[in-house]
């Protein structure tokens, strides 16, 4: 069995070779007290759904607060949407004010581990006081409806005050990975004409800390749109506060008050910005609005996790990336959940400590990635099954495909062959899960995500639009607006229809490649563009070109990725040099820290092949599948003929058999 990696250009054909006939149905301890408890059930709301979308949505829409109704559930004015409009609400109000106003008041709405074990319980009363505290600071900082706020922290709970403070003033977060370097930050600074920065001064990472406050000084001495950086004390780092710039979290939450109505908010206002990567070298900022935002990372994460008031959740993604947004802050804190937060590395100080955690926390419910998986696969099973993790109910993972022996892992020694597994796809982009089983109904297959959620209507189609055939490959798109897609890349409409909405007229284009079985459920079988998951993390392969042919002993990149067996995919860098440099050891080290200070440490290119040129077409386009089979096996099956120069190639190979 193996699952094929698929990549290429849309125009190539897909063939899918992995074949999985075991499945295994949701246990009937689970089904019985679940949401959703049966298929009959999934099929009636599912039919339910697509017969009359907006009664669907406007009544999960009704169980929010809103200050005014909306006028209509959808205007469709392809391919913008507006969901809810007329209405007005705050979703930070509804994260917070709903429940406070309720029995939850006191009841834990995070409950937070530092690396070092120390540990932090905020619950809802708190959390409500803390945010209106600091969306008071934001207020008197001369924040306003609409203003763009740029967030660079570890995971600690500020980060999540911060944003919710964000929402409850109106301003538009915009959180940046702070594994990230400072060229990123100016780069998403400036894109968004960013007003302020909320920084921390340092992160935890493994026992040691980085300096984030360094790096802000670094990245806003080109950003003019700055006017304040609020620093929170997080290390103790040694740093330096600029005069008039620059001022400590503690200093002006000391001054504000705990009182701070939340704005009355379109229901289009914009709630934030989170930026991805997509086939040219330029991240995009993709734009989420408010009202239809909160209605499906909501109703997902209730039906998708089957949340309980008992639950302790505890989701590992960082909140840099969507995930961390739509499923460890909106999505629980709108259902009232309790959502466990870590601050630190998984194998800090052993490889054991997510199940240290789980037994310790009596964690209920585990949403994590397939590279951590394999991870753990490799560190050995001894650091899991020393702990008792009986606690556990229900498990997730999302962020690539999970290879179905990874899944029979987890599935056997996390969740004691008792704990249903919801593979989740979705992106960045829809803002909220589209693929999963419902666990309390949906009979699973190691590998696939199954069905899409009620509501959203995703197909398999070929290159003409047509509906593919069961098991024949073909491209994952989505045929009905959903609340939660995006609104726009920011401040470029053209490139948000030209990206999404031009390559299958009428539908969204997700950039998957897939396969329907014969049940129906989908295979998702990678990118097929130049976008690719590194450890789950999606990097455009022309952003790393890029840095790279900033070096100044750099004349021409190309960037693949091969598969590998932790990251999923390994990024290989073939590099042209300038004349007059030396393709040794030392330069591929420099480029591999140069990368990593342009970007961030996680687009390092796992090797680096000197090139003494590149394949390319008669027409001067590299042609990026010649690369990927060389650097997955160093042989070249495909069609040459279009190929200018076919010394190119034989240089290459010789250079792999050095
Ligand atoms: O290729 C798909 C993969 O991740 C891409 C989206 O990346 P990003 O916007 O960074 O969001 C990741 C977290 C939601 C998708 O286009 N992907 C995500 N989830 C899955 C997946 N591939 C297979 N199975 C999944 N469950």
């Amino acid at each position: 069995m193996a699952t094929e990696q698929t990549t290429g250009q849309p125009s190539e054909s897909i063939s899918s070779v992995l074949s999985e006939r075991r499945k295994f149905p949701p246990p009937e301890a689970f089904s019985s007290k679940s949401h959703i408890s049966s298929m009959e059930q999934y099929e009636k709301l599912y039919a339910d759904a697509a017969a009359d979308p907006d009664k669907y949505w406007g009544e999960l829409a009704g169980q929010f607060h809103w200050f005014k109704p909306w006028d209509s559930v959808l205007e469709w004015n392809a391919p913008f949407a507006k969901w809810f409009n007329g209405g007005k609400t705050n979703i930070s109000y509804n994260c917070l004010d709903v429940h406070v106003n309720s029995w939850r008041k006191n009841k834990a709405a995070i409950i937070w581990e530092g690396e070092e074990g120390n540990e932090r319980i905020l619950t809802y009363g708190e959390l409500h006081r803390q945010v209106s505290k600091f969306a008071n600071v934001l207020k008197i900082a001369g924040i306003k409806p609409g203003d763009r706020v740029a967030i660079y922290m570890g995971m600690v709970p500020e980060l999540i005050i911060a944003v919710l403070a964000c929402a409850r003033v109106g301003a538009v977060h915009n959180v940046i990975f702070a594994g990230f370097a400072a060229h990123a930050i100016t780069e998403r600074v400036n894109d968004s004409r960013a007003k302020m920065v909320i920084c921390a001064d340092g992160t935890r990472r493994r026992g040691g800390s980085i300096n984030l406050k360094n790096i802000v000084d670094e990245a806003i001495v080109n950003t003019p749109s700055i006017r304040n950086v609020i620093v929170l004390k997080v290390t103790n780092e040694k740093i330096t506060m600029h005069d008039g710039m620059d001022h400590w979290w503690h200093d002006l939450m000391g001054l504000a008050e705990d009182e701070c109505e939340a704005v009355q908010l379109d229901s289009e206002h914009p709630l934030f910005l989170l930026y991805t990567s997509g086939s040219t070298g330029k991240p995009k900022g993709i734009l989420h609005t408010t009202g239809g935002y909160m209605v499906h990372a909501a109703s997902s994460f209730k039906y998708v996790f089957d949340i309980k008031d008992e639950d302790i959740y505890f989701c590992t993604a960082d909140i840099g990336w969507i995930t961390g947004h739509s499923y460890m802050v909106y999505g629980p804190l709108l259902n009232g959940a309790t959502v466990f937060m870590y601050e630190g590395a998984p194998n800090y100080p052993q490889w054991d400590r997510f199940w240290d955690i789980i037994n310790r926390h009596k964690i209920t419910i585990f949403y994590t990635a397939p590279t951590a998986i394999r991870a753990f696969i490799r560190a050995g099973n001894e650091w899991v099954t020393k702990h008792d993790l009986r606690s556990l109910r229900l498990l997730g993972t999302v962020g690539e495909p999970i290879n179905p022996e990874a899944w029979m892992w987890y599935h056997k020694y996390v969740g004691q062959e008792k704990c249903p597994i919801v593979d989740t796809w979705w992106q960045t982009e829809t803002g909220g899960i589209m693929v999963s089983p419902m666990p309390g109904a949906t009979p699973t297959k190691p590998g696939t995500a199954t069905r899409s959620l009620p509501g959203i209507m995703v197909d398999v189609v070929r290159k003409d639009g047509t509906a593919c055939e069961a098991n024949e490959g073909g491209y994952l798109v989505i045929k009905q607006p959903w609340p939660s897609m995006l609104r726009t890349i920011y401040g470029d409409d053209e490139r948000y229809e030209k990206t999404y909405w031009s390559e299958f007229p009428g539908m969204y284009f997700t950039g998957d490649g897939a396969r329907k079985d014969d049940d129906g459920y989908i295979w998702i079988m990678g990118r097929v563009d130049d976008v690719v998951n590194v450890s789950g993390h999606r990097l455009g392969t022309s952003e790393v070109e890029s840095a790279l042919v900033s070096h100044e002993a750099v004349a021409e990149a190309a960037v693949v990725s091969r598969p590998d067996d932790i990251k999923g995919n390994a990024l290989v860098a073939f590099v042209t040099l300038k004349d007059g440099y030396e393709g040794d050891a030392k330069l591929r080290d420099a480029l591999g820290k140069h990368v990593a200070k342009e970007i961030g440490a996680i687009a390092k290119p796992d090797e680096i092949k000197w090139a003494k040129g590149l394949p390319k077409t008669r027409s001067g386009k590299i042609m990026r599948r010649l690369l990927r089979e060389l650097a997955s096996s160093n042989e070249i099956k495909g069609d040459v003929t279009t190929l200018e120069d076919i010394g190119v190639i034989e240089n290459l190979r010789e250079q792999e058999d050095e």
